[in-house]
C-alpha cells in the first residue's frame, strides 16, 4: 500500500537520506520524491549535494540558501533570549530544524505533495522538531520518517543503497554524528558515548585548542541595537558577516567548546560536544548588556522567561502558542538593550570587562564611594527596619518575647 503519491525529503547528501529515495518509492509506494536540501552556513558543497540527489532517483533537487533566515529570524531572536539549554547549549541544530520545517513545507505546498520525509531515527530531538513544527505549519501534511522505521543497520543501509545506485560512502566513514551550520557544531557518538572519555581533539573544527591559542588576549567590542548585534569593533556589519567573523575570532582562542551530558526530550541522557564561538560570546555580551539597561524587576524575571524559552527551543515548539507568548515579553524589553560590550578573549575564556550605553541605568552619583556621592545614607536606617520587621518578629517570638 502507497503511503503518499508525492514527497518532499529533507536531504543532506548523506548516507541515510540518499538511501531514504529509492526506499520510499521501493518499500512505501511512493510515485515522486522531491529532496530538498537547506543552505545554513555548515560549508558543504552543495552543488554536489543537489547532482546526488538526482543521482539517487529524485525527480527534482532543491538547494534552498536559508542563512540569511536563520540569523535574522531564529539566532537573534535566540540571543536576545539569552537562550541556553541547560545553561550551557547554545542551541544551534534546534534553533536550524523549524526553519528547515518551513522551508518543506513551503516546498509541499507549492509541489503539492502529500507528504514530507525526513532521515531522523527514533532516538533524537530533531525527529520530534521536524515532526512538530511541519503539524504546526500544515497540519495536513502527512510526516514520513523511514530511518524511524526500517530497522536497518549502517552496513544493510549502505548495502540497500548500493543496490540501488547509491555508493558506499568513499572516505572510512567517521564514527561521530555531526550537525553542522552557521551558529555551531553539534558532535556526538563513537567514542563520546563513554561519558568519562575526554574528546579526542580531532573532533574540534570550530575552536582551537588551549594550547595552540595565542598568548595575549584580544578583545572585540559589540555593538548592540534593540538587543541584536549590530557592529564588530565599531564597524556595523550584517549578521552573516557578523557571525562568520566572531566564530572565527573566538574560536582562535579557543572559545566556545562544550561538553556536556544533556536530557534529550525523548527521555535519553546523551553526551554531547558542541563548538558554538559567536553564539556564546554574543550570549554572554547581551546578557551583560541587560544587566546595564534593564531594571532588576525585570532582568530578575526574564531569566525564568528564558529557561522555559530555551526549553521550549529544544523540545520542538519552535511555532506553538507559549512560545509566541515569551517572544512578545522578551521583544518589550530588548527595545533600550543598547550599548556596547567589550569582550576580552583569552585562553578559552569570553570575559565581558567593558560596557556602556546611552540607556545605562548604572548611576555613578548612586554607585560611588567617593565625595560625589548622593546616595541617602540615613534613608537606609528605615528601609531596613521596615526589610528586616518579619524577620524580627519571627524572631522575638521564637525567644517567646
Ligand atoms: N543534541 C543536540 C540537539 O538535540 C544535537 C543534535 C545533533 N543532531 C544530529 N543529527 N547530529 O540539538
Amino acid at each position: 500500500m502507497s503511503r503518499a503519491t508525492k514527497v518532499v525529503l529533507a536531504y543532506s547528501g548523506g548516507v541515510d537520506t540518499s538511501v531514504c529515495i529509492p526506499y520510499l518509492k521501493n518499500e512505501w509506494g511512493v510515485k515522486e520524491v522531491i529532496t530538498l536540501a537547506a543552505d545554513l552556513g555548515q560549508g558543504d558543497e552543495l552543488e554536489g549535494v543537489r547532482k546526488k540527489a538526482l543521482d539517487s532517483g529524485a525527480v527534482e533537487s532543491l538547494v534552498i540558501d536559508v542563512i540569511e533566515p536563520l540569523i535574522k529570524e531564529y539566532a537573534f531572536p535566540a540571543i536576545q533570549a539569552n537562550a541556553l539549554y541547560e545553561n550551557r547549549y547554545p542551541l544551534a541544530t534546534a534553533l536550524a530544524r523549524p526553519l528547515i520545517a518551513k522551508i518543506l513545507v513551503d516546498a509541499a505546498e507549492k509541489y503539492g505533495a502529500d507528504a514530507i520525509a525526513h532521515g531522523c531515527t527514533g532516538k533524537g530531538n530533531d525527529q520530534v522538531r521536524f515532526d512538530v513544527a511541519i503539524a504546526a505549519l500544515n497540519p495536513k501534511i502527512k510526516i514520513l520518517a523511514p530511518a524511524r522505521e526500517w530497522g536497518m543497520s549502517r552496513e544493510e543501509t549502505i548495502a540497500y543503497g548500493e543496490k540501488y545506485g547509491i555508493p558506499a560512502p568513499v572516505k572510512k566513514s567517521s564514527p561521530y554524528s555531526i550537525d553542522k551550520n552557521l551558529l555551531g557544531m553539534a558532535i556526538e557518538a563513537g567514542e563520546l558515548e563513554d561519558p568519562w572519555v575526554e574528546a579526542p581533539e580531532e573532533v574540534y573544527n570550530m575552536t582551537k585548542a588551549i594550547a595552540d591559542t595565542p598568548n595575549e588576549p584580544e578583545y572585540v567590542e559589540i555593538g548592540f541595537e534593540g538587543g541584536i548585534p549590530v557592529s564588530l569593533n565599531g564597524e556595523g556589519m550584517g549578521g552573516i558577516e557578523l557571525i562568520t567573523k566572531l566564530n572565527q575570532i573566538a574560536g582562535s582562542h579557543g572559545v566556545g567548546r562544550i561538553d556536556m551530558i544533556e536530557n534529550r526530550l525523548v527521555g535519553i541522557k546523551s553526551r554531547e560536544i558542541y563548538e558554538s564561538p559567536a553564539m556564546w560570546v554574543l550570549i554572554q555580551a547581551h546578557r551583560d548588556l541587560e544587566s546595564l539597561t534593564l531594571t532588576a524587576d525585570v532582568t530578575r524575571y526574564k531569566r525564568g522567561i528564558e529557561e522555559t524559552y530555551s526549553q521550549l527551543v529544544y523540545n520542538g515548539l519552535w511555532f506553538s502558542p507559549l512560545k509566541g507568548a515569551l517572544d512578545a515579553f522578551i521583544q518589550q524589553t530588548q527595545e533600550r538593550v543598547t550599548g556596547v560590550v567589550r569582550v576580552k578573549l583569552f585562553k578559552g575564556s569570553a570575559m565581558v570587562v567593558g560596557r556602556q550605553s546611552g540607556n545605562s541605568l548604572y548611576s555613578f552619583d548612586l554607585a560611588t564611594y567617593g565625595a560625589e556621592d548622593e546616595f541617602d545614607h540615613k534613608a537606609a536606617e528605615g528601609f531596613i527596619y521596615v526589610w528586616g520587621l518579619p524577620t524580627r518578629v519571627w524572631s522575638e517570638k521564637l525567644r517567646g518575647e
